[in-house]
């Protein structure tokens, strides 16, 4: 089964990497058991992995550039994301130059702005990521955490390429963005990546989850997943071996119409 994004056919799922090599500071301690569970997920035909700059301060892409080495890249998407505080234009080219060095890579499929940044500049940050498209540095340009009027400043400001992307809290326990986000996203055409799809664990425990969990004799995360399918690309982060086996199993089968209502309709 597979799912289009900026034109590439890729796993309907894909790979988180926050709190891969740290938070806000670089912490080595667990490399070798982050790198195996990227090499697992990439194993099991995920191929979309998410990281970015302020991602243990740059560590998370060296572990994904540890972990897609000797592999096609062509076949692989790499999404990473500019932190706010760099959207000038010197800024901007610079963090992408140094996550392509820390990813060992030709080039970034998807670049995305973190989160908006009020006092930046909308038209120098865009500018910047399209002379990084013309560079070949990045494939496609995107967004994340932008609201309607956000993203509606973002296509303004885009004079040569489309808005790709938008990466945005999406889960059961948060499910605001059905409302305005997604419908004007869907109009147009900006694919929306559901970040902390799991709400970190807390949909696990939900009733309404755990209830067609029993019904369909699937795990609540595989019920989370194949919900948020619809309508995004999920990309959940495990590191623990038996939990990417388990959203792994969320593609592939699906919900009769009235319970995926019955989980949109759920306040
Ligand atoms: N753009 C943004 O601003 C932004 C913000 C937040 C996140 N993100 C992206 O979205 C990704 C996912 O979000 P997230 O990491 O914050 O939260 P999440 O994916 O909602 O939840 C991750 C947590 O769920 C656990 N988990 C995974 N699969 C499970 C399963 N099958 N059963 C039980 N528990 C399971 C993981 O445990 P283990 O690790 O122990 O396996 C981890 O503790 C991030 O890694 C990042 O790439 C982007």
């Amino acid at each position: 089964m597979i799912t289009e994004l900026c034109g590439k056919d890729v796993f309907p799922i894909g790979f988180g990497t926050w709190r891969m090599g740290g938070e806000m500071t670089a912490n080595s301690a667990h490399d070798e058991e982050e790198i195996k569970a990227i090499k697992y997920a990439l194993n099991s035909n995920i191929n979309v992995i998410d990281t970015a700059e302020m991602y243990g301060a740059g560590h998370a892409e060296e572990l994904v550039a540890e972990a897609i080495k000797r592999r096609d890249r062509d076949k692989l998407f790499i999404i990473s994301k500019v932190w706010p505080t760099n959207l000038s234009h010197d800024k901007l080219i610079r963090s992408a130059e140094n996550s392509l060095t820390r990813l060992n890579s030709k080039y970034i499929d998807l670049y995305l702005i973190h989160w908006p940044n009020p006092i930046a500049n909308m038209r120098e940050a865009i500018g910047a990521m399209e002379e990084l498209i013309e560079r070949g540095i990045i494939r496609h340009m995107g967004v994340s955490n932008f609201g309607v009027n956000d993203i509606n400043k973002a296509i303004e400001a885009a004079k040569k390429y489309d808005i790709a992307a938008n990466e945005v809290s999406y889960s059961l326990a948060k499910k605001d963005a059905e409302d305005y986000l997604i419908p004007f996203c869907q109009k147009h055409k900006i694919k929306i990546i559901a970040h902390t799809p799991l709400a970190r664990g807390n949909v696990l425990k939900m009733k309404e989850v755990v209830e067609l969990a029993e019904k369909y004799d699937k795990k609540p995360s595989q019920i989370a997943l194949n919900y948020l399918m619809k309508r995004s690309l999920p990309i959940p982060k495990a590191v623990n071996i038996k939990h990417i086996k388990e959203l792994i199993g969320a593609i592939g089968w699906g919900m009769d119409e009235a319970d995926y209502k019955k989980l949109s309709e759920m306040r």
